[in-house]
């Protein structure tokens, strides 16, 4: 078991611009402070991360996410930020080509009808500008899809489009109805049998686009609580993003404890032991 983990995800902001008919979150309010983050990073740092992951809401409604990622450049750690490429002119090109964060970019539909039902009206044309600008300054970034009933055929036209748009990855993540009060969130599940066809059909169109990534085919990439710990806005700590709005350890008071919770608190210690084991989202999912 590793010590301290190699990748520490930091929920920077629950703030969005956008409603997403299927996003966990609960609640769209509350920063983590500026200072906090640079702490967090500095501890991380410290015990060996190497990598920082920056996640939201929408981490480019910060005015100081550039600031927040020079820190984590200066630190020499690598980061990945994740953004839904809506917010026009939040969007600097020039300092993303030299911070250079590997970005993924959230596309939930390949035409903007599928997309745009997911994730508003207007999403996917703003989305797309925002990947054009990156393409016109050769930023790399991946295209992160979240599948759900509502956009489940859509696989191979988002490997095409993800292709045409020359993204680095495609990054699969099934939806999770985890967030309690939303009404639709049920509607939005895959059954048993859909998931069972979907793991299959995703198996073999890797062969064909060998830059699909999905965590929900091989579990083994899966780092929470073994890699991997996430931090989120209220000062808690949980061992997989998908709930994170779920399960989590008491608040910690000073972050020299997050050494001693990843070591000892059970909300990590139940992932361990489980090589290659099926993801435990699929028992909220069926
Ligand atoms: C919470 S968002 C934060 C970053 C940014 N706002 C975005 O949409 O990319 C990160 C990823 O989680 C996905 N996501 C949101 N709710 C989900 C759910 N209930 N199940 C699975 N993935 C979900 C989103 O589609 C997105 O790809
Ligand atoms: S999935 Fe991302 S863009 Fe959509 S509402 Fe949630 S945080 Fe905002």
């Amino acid at each position: 078991m590793l010590r301290f983990p190699l990748f520490a995800k930091i929920y920077c902001t629950k703030r969005c611009n956008l409603r997403c008919e299927h996003c966990y979150l609960e609640d769209y309010t509350g920063d983590m402070s500026s200072e906090d983050i640079k702490a967090l990073i500095d501890y991380f740092k410290l015990k060996g991360v190497n990598w920082i992951g920056i996640l939201g809401g929408e981490p480019f409604i910060r005015d100081d996410i550039y600031d927040i990622m020079s820190h984590i450049t200066s630190r020499a750690l690598f980061m990945t930020v994740s953004t839904n490429g809506t917010l026009e002119g939040a969007y600097d090109f020039a300092a993303l080509a030299e911070l250079k964060p590997q970005l993924q970019v959230s596309i939930d539909g390949s035409t903007p009808q599928i997309n745009d039902r997911l994730r508003g009206v207007g999403a996917f044309r703003r989305t797309l500008a925002f990947i054009d600008g990156l393409n016109t300054h050769d930023i790399p970034f991946s295209i992160g899809y979240t599948v759900s009933r509502a956009n489940q055929d859509q696989i191979r036209d988002m490997a095409v489009l993800a292709s045409e748009l020359r993204a680095r990855s495609l990054r699969l993540e099934i939806f999770i109805p985890i967030a309690e009060g939303k009404a639709m969130t049920r509607d939005l599940s895959v059954t048993a049998a859909e998931l069972a066809k979907l793991e299959g059909a995703i198996a073999e169109l890797m062969n064909e686009f060998p830059f699909i990534v999905s965590p929900f085919v091989n579990t083994s990439q899966c780092g929470a609580g073994i890699h991997t710990i996430v931090v989120n806005i209220d000062r808690t700590l949980s061992a997989c993003d998908l709930l994170a709005e779920k399960e989590r350890t008491l608040p910690f008071g000073d972050i020299t404890e997050i050494a001693d919770l990843w070591l000892n608190d059970p909300v990590f210690a139940r992932y361990r032991g489980l090589n290659g084991h099926r993801c435990r989202l699929f028992e909220i999912l069926i």
